[in-house]
């Protein structure tokens, strides 16, 4: 493109003309969004405008979905009405409950998480529905999903996942424990969920992106999310964290086992990240209600071999710790086991995966991109017999 060429209208692609010199489209700015802001000079992390710092701790989750979904923050009556509309959308009809109750009991949970969207992508397909519909329907029932799969394979018990709770955090909550939650631990699950709600152009977040500008409907976009998110170096790192953490014993042998792994170049999960350079400010947040809940269950291990292996990753490699170190030792504390922390994960990032999806399709181009080929030069095809 010439400097006298006008921009192409719609965004939705990758608009640079030249191939990407780094691997991973590290750096490559592939389309626009007005949802969010990641480590912008002045700005930092910032949904529809507003600082994480402010919505974790003066917002609720929900709030935080309206916001994303809607663009503005809601009165207090549409709040009102909104968690109304989430609270009575929990229910899972009973093919549903039927699919969940034929996964096996040791299915991995992110793998629930997907069969379960796409399945309700088969009974209550996109049709007349809207996508703002669908948005709420999955932001809602996410975690009925996952918790009546769970609960009726290991307490053989067929929940009823329409609860009171008037927020998403205390119904997960109620349905895991089996009673009304603390409301100590609501308020820190809802500032979890805040804080994973969105995050720009992640890797799942593009995978919707990029399903949405194929014209596919609103379910496979949100499936291929989850199924992207999975991984240990995206979501799934929350899970693999708290499996690093239990293993030690101590703040000392956290220190050995941790300069030990990176003497093996092994990658140590919660650390780092593709676009913070010196500082997720999501960590800060999440580490403060990882030491709030340490506290209040007298923890005097895992907290303390956290904050070591914090303290030897920026010693040692200039790491920092990202949203998934501390949020796993805090999950912990709420005693949510830790193959729920991905699928939490998955039911806050829906609304910014769902915002991205109506983003999307407002100013739709196919997310095609090209490839420098380093296959063999042109070769003349010999036929099988003379092979
Ligand atoms: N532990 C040890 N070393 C790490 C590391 C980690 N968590 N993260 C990055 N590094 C090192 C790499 O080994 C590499 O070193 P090298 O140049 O000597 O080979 C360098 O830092 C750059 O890492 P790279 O993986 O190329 O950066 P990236 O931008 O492609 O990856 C992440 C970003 C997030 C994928 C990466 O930091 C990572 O794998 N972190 C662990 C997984 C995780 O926590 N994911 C959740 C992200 S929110």
């Amino acid at each position: 493109m010439t400097d006298a060429t006008p921009p192409a209208k719609n965004q939705g692609g990758p608009q640079t003309t030249t191939a990407p010199t780094a691997g991973g489209l590290a750096g490559v700015v592939a389309g626009r969004t007005a949802i969010c802001t990641v480590g912008k000079t002045g700005a930092g992390l910032t949904y529809r405008g507003y600082a994480i710092e402010d919505l974790a701790e003066h917002a609720t989750f929900e709030e935080v979905a309206y916001l994303l979904l809607e663009g503005v923050l809601p009165s207090h009556a549409a709040l009102r009405a909104y968690k109304t509309r989430l609270a009575e959308m929990r229910g899972l009809p009973p093919q549903l409950r039927a699919v969940l109750e034929q996964l096996p009991p040791d299915a991995h949970a992110m793998d629930v998480m997907r069969t379960g969207c796409s399945t309700l992508g088969c009974l209550e397909p996109e049709g007349h529905r809207s996508g703002r519909d669908i948005a709420d329907r999955l932001i809602a029932c996410f975690g009925s999903m996952l918790l009546y799969w769970d609960r009726y394979h290991h307490t053989g018990k067929r929940i009823e996942t329409d609860t009171e709770d008037d927020s998403i955090a205390g119904h997960f909550l109620r349905l895991l424990h089996g009673k009304p939650a603390d409301p100590a631990h609501v308020r820190a699950l809802d500032a979890s969920l805040i804080l994973y709600a969105e995050h720009e152009f992640n890797a799942s977040t593009f995978t919707a992106r990029i399903a949405t500008s194929t014209l596919s409907d609103f379910y496979s976009a949100i499936t291929g999310a989850i199924g992207t998110l999975r991984g240990p170096l995206h979501g799934g790192a929350n899970e693999a964290a708290m499996a690093l953490i239990e293993r030690y014993p101590s703040p000392a042998a956290a220190e050995q086992g941790i300069l030990e792994a990176l003497a093996n170049k092994t990658k140590i999960m919660g650390f780092g990240h593709r676009v913070y350079r010196d500082n997720d400010p999501r960590s800060t947040v999440i580490q403060a209600w990882a030491k709030r809940l340490s506290q209040a269950v007298g923890d005097t291990r895992l907290y303390p071999v956290s904050e070591r292996i914090d303290s030897v990753m920026r010693r040692e490699k200039g790491l920092f710790p990202n949203l998934d170190f501390y949020s796993a030792s805090a999950y912990h504390f709420l005693g949510i086991p830790t193959p729920m922390f991905t699928p939490l994960f998955v039911i806050a990032r829906t609304a910014g995966w769902a915002a991205h999806v109506l983003e999307q399709r407002a100013d739709n181009r196919l997310i095609r991109p090209s490839a420098d080929y380093t296959g063999p030069e042109p070769l003349t095809y010999v036929p099988l017999e003379q092979r």
